[in-house]
């Protein structure tokens, strides 16, 4: 394979072929490919585009440059959920007991987080003696037996993946609604699902700001899904404000647990996480044929929610997968874990206007609950908790949210940050509302 030919080919224009796309992926995998050519190929890409059938054979050679999950029949439909990522998106966690609990396998394969937007994986960690990283037989086999699982991408899935998503991160070609169609796909393909829900968030802390182009990724990825044989359809979700009302790994486990709980289901702090939870599994419910219209699948979904089903299914996908569960059932009766809990409190009374995700998610990342860099440790215990909603109505005094720190001067510096994440005004605000638009097609 002459790349230097194809690199000039992308770069002025051209359509490649499948089959060079599938050299090209061969020849990654194989590290046969210096980095400074394949660098070339990316920004080639990011200017230039994929069509819809290069994305295509792009994604499919990624999808096959490693293992690809193979389950035995099974009258459970395998279905799964992927989000753009967000700060507070704790949804996959509740989901995975919630489908499995409603008749589906769930491999849910996740990943970490890098920036302000938090991973499944680093929630999970904070878990006492929880694994993320299971071999692929292993995976299957929990699936089989209790209908869900959660964790890491095994070193033999989609390693193309790996090698161009660091490249991507270090030469300013994330952004590419090809290459993110195909670094997302690819690894959902690898875990043979008969549907597809996907979260795409826009505003202020979504990697697509504006609902435009988290549209334009949506409809792209659904269409290519399709195309793949999952059932898949998009929702676009607000990430302006936080989800729920914590944001920090062990926080976010905590929060998931409480939605999971059917003595909370009326909790306002948690309305929207569990609006989420059960919209996108009304949507797999609808997706699979499990029910005949969202209404009845919302119906369904949250009677299943309310039955206590899911909270159990959770202990055993946690014992499973190697959980102390009587010191993670202790760990969640306590009011922390961080060594510092700091009020932020209102500087006067009056409706929520803004809690500001973003600044949000960058405090929270800085007090080492997020990472800078993909080899920056994180820490499982810092975050934020009993965050305002935009709309609620507060005086003076009362509390804004909690920061969990590692010491007090983190503590100060993050609370003297997040006064400007929240606008309190004299005039009533509505409630935003999260969810904005179905993709079907
Ligand atoms: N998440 C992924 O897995 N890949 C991308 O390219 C972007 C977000």
């Amino acid at each position: 394979m002459n790349f230097l030919a194809l690199i000039e080919a992308k770069r002025d224009g051209g359509t490649l072929s499948a089959n060079q796309l599938r050299e090209i992926i061969a020849a990654v995998v194989a590290h046969r490919i210096a980095d400074y050519q394949l660098a070339a190929f990316l920004m080639a890409v990011f200017f230039r585009g994929l069509n819809a059938e290069e994305t295509t054979a792009l994604t499919l050679a990624m999808r096959d440059s490693g293992d690809v999950l193979k389950f035995p029949k099974d009258a459970r439909p395998l279905v799964d959920k992927h989000s753009t990522g967000g700060v507070g998106d704790k949804v996959s966690l509740p989901l995975a007991p919630l489908l499995a609990c409603l008749g589906f396998r769930v491999p849910m394969i996740s990943g970490r987080g890098l920036g302000i937007t938090g991973g499944t994986l680093d929630k999970l960690d904070s878990i006492p003696g929880f694994k993320t990283l299971l071999p692929a037989a292993r995976i299957v086999e929990i699936v089989q037996q209790l209908g869900c699982v959660i964790c890491g991408q095994t070193d033999r899935m989609v390693p193309a993946d790996k090698k161009l998503y660091a490249l991507r991160d270090v030469t300013g070609t994330v952004p590419s609604i090809p290459l993110i169609v195909a670094s997302i796909l690819s690894k959902k393909l690898a875990e043979s699902l008969d549907a597809l829900i996907l979260d795409v968030k826009f505003g202020s802390a979504a990697f697509m700001q504006t609902k435009a182009d988290a549209r334009r990724l949506a409809k792209a990825m659904v269409a290519l899904g399709r195309k793949c044989g999952v059932n898949t359809r998009a929702i676009l979700t607000d990430m302006n404000t936080p989800l729920g009302h914590s944001a920090g790994n062990w926080l976010e486990v905590k929060e998931s647990v409480a939605c999971l709980d059917p003595a909370t289901s009326g909790d306002p702090g948690l309305s929207d996480l569990r609006e989420l939870v059960l919209t996108c599994a009304a949507h797999l419910l609808v997706q699979t044929g499990k029910a005949k219209s969202l209404n009845d699948a919302c119906q369904q979904a949250e009677g299943c929610l309310n039955s206590g089903a899911p909270r159990k299914k959770w202990d055993e996908m946690l014992a499973a997968q190697g959980a102390e569960l009587d010191t993670f059932n202790h760990k969640l009766t306590l009011d922390h874990t961080a060594p510092v809990v700091l009020e932020l409190k209102a500087p006067s009374s009056g409706f929520i206007t803004k809690c500001d995700a973003r600044l949000i998610g960058e405090v929270i990342r800085d007090l080492g609950g997020g990472r800078l860099t993909k080899d920056s440790a994180v820490n499982p215990d810092v975050g934020l908790d009993r965050i305002v909603k935009v709309g609620e109505r507060v005086r003076s005094r009362d509390m804004l949210c909690r920061v969990h720190a590692a010491d007090c001067s983190q503590a100060k510096a993050a609370g003297a940050r997040l006064e400007a994440a929240f606008g309190i005004s004299s005039q009533r605000v509505k409630k935003p509302s999260l969810l904005s638009e179905t993709i079907t097609h």
